[in-house]
């Protein structure tokens, strides 16, 4: 493999930020991801890369900040594809774990976009140093986790510069959830999904949200304006998501941002809800739409401003943003976008440097 990095994705274009140009760059990322790693036939061709790694018994996802959060999409992605329980940590604390217990026949999976993390890389050598099957996937070929891991796979999202991380987390997902179809295909597992198919379908919908750059920049002024802390809230991978968002929000925009269990509002959170104050609520997943709509009614009752983002299918009136509908493994690929523009304008809107904010670096190379 090569990775074609040409000069004007590092140069901001038309855009005036980077971090909005590589939102905006994820439909592209999406069909390049789709061209690396499906064969003429339009079978899946990452076999190469994974010579001679056997089905484990167990996965162990290690990462930090936002891949850390495509690495909990991940889980379930593998879980339910490939059907191998999935755990997930935060490089940071695994590194510390005293004693961890690990199965035998374990594959340790390192999410990074930099590839030079170094919470990741310190478990990374820990768990070499134990024997165990190490893979990365990340967007630097060459950097330390792609060099020092067993297997590789590239995320080809093409050099992502804003400090804020956008599509190297749509990349990530797409990654493992085609690494979750190798591992299913390598099981002969029945009735697994064509991925090529999804991730098509996902690249149309991003696209769509390309011309709602307009609708973000409302939702910032409707509900943000002269607010200084909110809340993101779904149940499963709007969960998931709603972590993400906050992350976002809270690096370029400086608003306090907590990302919550639907459910688990009550046991706390719930107590910091006032007269306007904002609350961001993902329902995506038909399974927990009901649930989420009751924790959303919960929150309203206690004076919040309620900014519900759904999908096609699940919506209900009064909804500020409904996406298009994509496979429910998936929807982190598209619910993201919304909070990623929401962010982004939420920056603008309060003058911050979007691409450079303060305190923060792109990739962190210190304990
Ligand atoms: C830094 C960046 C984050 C990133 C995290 C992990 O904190 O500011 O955007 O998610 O590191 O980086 P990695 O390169 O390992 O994905």
């Amino acid at each position: 493999y090569t990775v074609d990095w040409d000069v004007s994705s590092v140069e901001t274009g038309q855009y005036e930020h980077f971090m909005l140009k590589e939102i905006d760059e994820q439909p592209t990322v999406i069909r390049n991801i789709i061209g690396k790693y499906q064969d003429d036939q339009g079978q899946l061709n990452i076999g190469q890369e994974l010579e001679g790694l056997t089905v484990p018994k167990r996965i162990y996802i290690v990462a930090c900040g936002t891949s850390y959060h495509a690495g909990l999409v991940g889980k379930k992605l593998l879980e339910n594809i490939a059907r191998i329980p999935t755990e997930v940590h935060i490089a940071s604390e695994y590194l510390y774990a005293k004693d961890p217990l690990i199965e035998k026949d374990s594959l340790f999976i390192f999410f990074s976009q930099s590839g030079e993390t170094a919470d990741s890389r310190g478990v990374l050598n820990q768990i070499k140093q134990q024997g165990y099957r190490t893979l990365t996937i990340t967007n630097v070929q060459g950097s330390t986790l792609y060099r020092e891991a067993d297997y590789k796979l590239l995320t080809h999202a093409g050099p992502e510069i804003a400090v804020a991380s956008t599509k190297a987390y749509t990349a990530q997902i797409a990654v493992v959830a085609l690494f979750s179809i190798y591992l299913s295909e390598q099981q002969g597992l029945e009735g697994t999904i064509d991925m090529f198919q999804e991730l098509r379908t996902i690249s149309i919908a991003m696209e769509s949200l390309k011309d709602m750059k307009e609708q973000a920049k409302q939702i910032v002024d409707d509900y943000l304006t002269g607010h200084q802390t909110t809340f993101f809230i779904g149940r499963q991978s709007d969960f998931d998501v709603c972590l993400e968002g906050a992350l976002k929000l809270k690096e370029i925009s400086y608003i306090q941002a907590e990302g919550y269990a639907g459910g688990e509002l009550k046991h706390g959170p719930i107590a910091l809800i006032e007269d306007g104050t904002p609350v961001f609520v993902v329902i995506t997943d038909d399974n927990v739409a009901k649930n989420t709509r009751s924790n959303a009614q919960e929150v309203k009752a206690r004076g919040a401003n309620t900014c519900v983002i759904s999908a096609k299918g699940s919506e209900e009136e009064g909804d500020a943003w409904v996406l298009p509908k994509v496979n429910p493994l998936l929807t982190p690929l598209v619910s993201v976008i919304p909070l990623q523009l929401i962010s982004y304008y939420a920056a603008l809107q309060r003058g911050c440097d979007v691409d450079k904010p303060r305190n923060l670096a792109k990739s962190v190379t210190v304990e």
